[in-house]
């Protein structure tokens, strides 16, 4: 029954509390009016100068050196925080001065960008969300954060929780790809990670929601360029994974660098302060990105600096990083009263918050000797390799060429990927060093010590030139089975770092061309920092694992699923698309009124290709079988404030211990407005051994089912809602349910 629902929200639409306010314990609430007292006591005493000086941060120097000047204002009471100064001996040395010969005493805070590690790097975020594993990123990220910590930072820039529904921005690497569910699942574990339950301990650290916002969805994918985004999706697609970190306690948030409908994200009111302050009621501070004040007059909406301070701080950015327009202007724009006292102290009073909070005025100091004991230790990088296994995707395995039998004579190793240790790192490597990295040289050496390993490159990651084919096809010829690491550089991922092509750089793919024709078994292993179009080697090429840039322990992790010590169980956090024409492209788009069909010219699809995925989102295999049956509710039908629960099985039909994510999806079949043909409302990573059948439970409640409707309020609809279960967003068992108007 597909019954079209009424459009009178009023009369059958029930406004929906999905913003779960936590209640603090008495013990918190009452630290918390400690807090705020002490802070009164502190604006009591500050002069405008001292107060602008807590809104203003510095880079340090690359290699984690503050400058001369940061001592001096520091001294001078005119500093609130540093990015990139780490080290516990350089922090204390700092701080020290902050905290001994400021006239205030107010501790510094040291902020660093420690996105998947310190120094122990474990996969880039986008290899880690394809672990459909909170729990462990939840722990890859405590390690990170006990890491810096040790090292004196306070303060991490990450999560970075941006949609991105176009590879070819680089930056989607940092995050959790293009889905919103995904990716506050992430984003979540991610701040729980870091931060714990307190992050004053001296194992966490205080993280920021960047890039507030829509920064994911910038045109063409070229970085830092404009946003067109609706509200609609802002709320539906944008916003869902920065709520889930305020839910989860973030302290801080980053302004973006983008302009969203004409109003750049770093002097944009509606979401700085109405949704962020006003609706969603975060109580920490909001830090400017990279000169991203200043930018405002580049934007076009600041005549000079003091417009552009003026734009920033009325709007909601508490810290400017790296420029100094709050410090030069703001005096004169409260002269003219176009800056109230009252703003500044407000914002003086959120950074005054998270350093309480972080314990910097009880303990401003870090214990120099933990670096020795917490950093690069043993258990951390055992738990880097595990995660890096748990990231792979295994997305071709034909006549089972993999796993690789471990008494195997002999290997050719080719690729510009196979023995690079930089590389190993991805993007935004904290204080990772390339020679931590073991390659996937290395870690097929250490795996199978009696094999014979015919190493030879093939040629660059640039892969100008077939200079170097010739020893390769060398190499594969001697070999009983041929190993080909392709994919991009760590740099051609990340920041700044946008592509036109989500080719294959340069001639690597006739590298993989010609030692296939070899007719040697071959697997290609990929490392990227984005989907790839890899239409051949999809088509050809027996067996393909996905493996990102694994970090520190990539080489062993990926030796690890090669010869079968670990069973793969990743899946794609975003779609492989066929072609760059194609994007976006993304899982939950909606039906249109002419959805594709291939029998109707005058349908929604290409001329010249598909309109489907090269490989879907949440896709991966695995070296077992699993088969997902019984699909059962608790109920056909549900009133609007109900819960539906969904039950499910899912059985290991192969030979070998295995995981499967089991993925729940819903479609809501007719709204008032339209809604994705399918919707992640769901998923859990279940190890099964052969054999074993699990039961899985979903709960669906208005969480799940409500929406923004026509008045941009979050309703449950009644009528028609599928639900689809299976291993990814296209194989899909599915039954429906009913949400009633009563
Ligand atoms: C610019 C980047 O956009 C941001 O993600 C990063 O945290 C800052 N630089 C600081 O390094």
């Amino acid at each position: 029954m597909n019954r079209i629902k009424s459009i009178r929200p009023a009369l059958i639409v029930i406004v929906v509390s999905i913003f779960l306010i936590t209640i603090p314990s008495p013990s918190l609430s009452q630290r918390s009016g400690d807090i705020e007292k002490r802070i009164d006591a502190l604006l009591a005493q500050m002069t405008l100068e001292e107060k602008l000086g807590q809104l203003q941060q510095l880079d340090g120097e690359s290699n984690g050196n503050f400058r001369p000047e940061h001592l001096q204002l520091a001294r001078q009471g005119l500093l609130g925080s540093t990015l990139n100064v780490r080290g516990a001996q350089k922090t204390n040395q700092l701080q020290r001065i902050a905290v001994t010969e400021s006239r205030l005493k107010i501790p510094l805070i040291f902020g660093f960008d420690v996105i998947h590690g310190y120094r122990t790097i474990f996969p880039i975020p986008l290899g880690e969300a394809a672990s459909w594993d909170p729990a462990a990123v939840e722990r890859s990220t405590s390690i990170a954060a006990a890491e810096a910590r040790a090292a004196g930072v306070h303060w991490t820039f990450a999560p970075m929780v941006d949609i991105a529904r176009d590879p070819r921005w680089g930056r989607i690497a940092e995050g959790a790809g293009e889905d919103p569910y995904l990716g506050s699942q992430m984003a979540r574990a991610r701040v729980r990670g870091f931060q714990g339950n307190d992050y004053s301990a001296s194992d966490r650290i205080v993280a920021c929601a960047k890039h507030w916002v829509a920064y994911g969805a910038a045109e063409g994918g070229r970085d830092y360029n404009t946003t067109e985004v609706s509200e609609r999706t802002l709320r539906e697609v944008y916003f869902p994974p920065f709520r889930a970190t305020v839910n989860a306690g973030v302290g801080t948030f980053m302004s973006a660098f983008n302009d969203l409908d004409g109003v750049p994200a770093s002097a944009n009111r509606f979401t700085l302060t109405e949704v962020l302050r006003g609706e969603w009621k975060f109580d920490g501070f909001v830090v400017s990105d990279y000169t991203s004040v200043e930018e405002l007059i580049k934007h076009g909406v600041a005549a000079n600096g003091a417009d552009a301070a003026r734009e920033a701080l009325n709007a909601g950015v508490d810290m400017e990083m790296v420029s100094r327009l709050y410090n030069k202007n703001a005096r004169e724009l409260m002269r003219q009263h176009q800056l109230t006292q009252q703003t500044i102290d407000e914002a003086v009073r959120r950074i005054l918050r998270v350093k309480f909070r972080l314990g910097l005025f009880a303990r401003p100091y870090t214990d120099e000797g933990l670096e020795s004991k917490v950093i690069f230790n043993s258990a951390n990088v055992a738990a880097a390799r595990e995660i890096a296994g748990r990231s792979i995707v295994l997305l071709k395995n034909d006549r089972h060429t993999l796993p690789l039998d471990k008494n195997v004579r002999s290997i050719a190793l080719i690729g510009p990927l196979a023995d690079s240790q930089a590389d190993m790192l991805g993007s935004w490597s904290g204080d990772g060093k390339p020679e931590d990295a073991i390659t996937l040289l290395q870690g097929i050496k250490a795996r199978v010590p009696q094999a014979t390993v015919n190493y030879a490159q093939g040629c660059d990651i640039g892969c100008a030139t077939a200079d170097g084919f010739e020893n390769a096809l060398r190499a594969a010829k001697e070999s009983d089975v041929a190993i080909i690491a392709v994919g991009e550089s760590a740099a051609m991922s990340g920041e700044a770092a946008s592509r036109s092509s989500l080719d294959l750089p340069g001639r690597q793919l006739d590298l993989v061309k010609a030692v296939e024709a070899t007719g040697k078994p071959t697997v290609v292993v990929l490392m990227n920092g984005r989907p790839l179009t890899i239409n051949w080697i999809a088509e050809n090429s027996p067996a393909i694992l996905e493996t990102w840039f694994g970090g520190t322990q990539a080489g062993n992790a990926i030796a690890d699923v090669l010869f079968g010590d670990v069973n793969p169980g990743g899946k794609l956090p975003v779609t492989f698309p066929r072609t760059i024409g194609q994007i976006p492209i993304y899982y939950n788009h909606k039906n249109t009124g002419r959805p594709p069909d291939a029998g109707n010219k005058y349908s929604s699809k290409y001329l010249d290709a598909p309109w489907t995925p090269l490989f879907p989102f949440g896709y991966g295999l695995s070296y077992t079988q699993f088969e997902i049956t019984n699909l059962q509710l608790s109920s056909q039908h549900i009133p609007l404030a109900g819960k539906v629960t969904v039950r499910v099985d899912v059985r290991n039909t192969g030979k070998r211990a295995g995981d499967e994510v089991v993925q729940l999806y819903i479609r809501d079949t007719a709204a008032s407005v339209t809604r994705p043909v399918k919707e992640l409302k769901g998923f859990q990573r279940v190890t099964l051994q052969p054999g074993e059948t699990k039961h899985l439970e979903f709960v669906l409640g208005a969480e799940q089912l409500g929406f923004w409707n026509r008045q941009m309020r979050f309703m449950v609809e009644p009528g028609e809602f599928k639900v689809m279960v299976g291993p990814n967003s296209e194989d899909l068992i599915e039954t429906k349910f009913e949400v009633q108007n009563r």
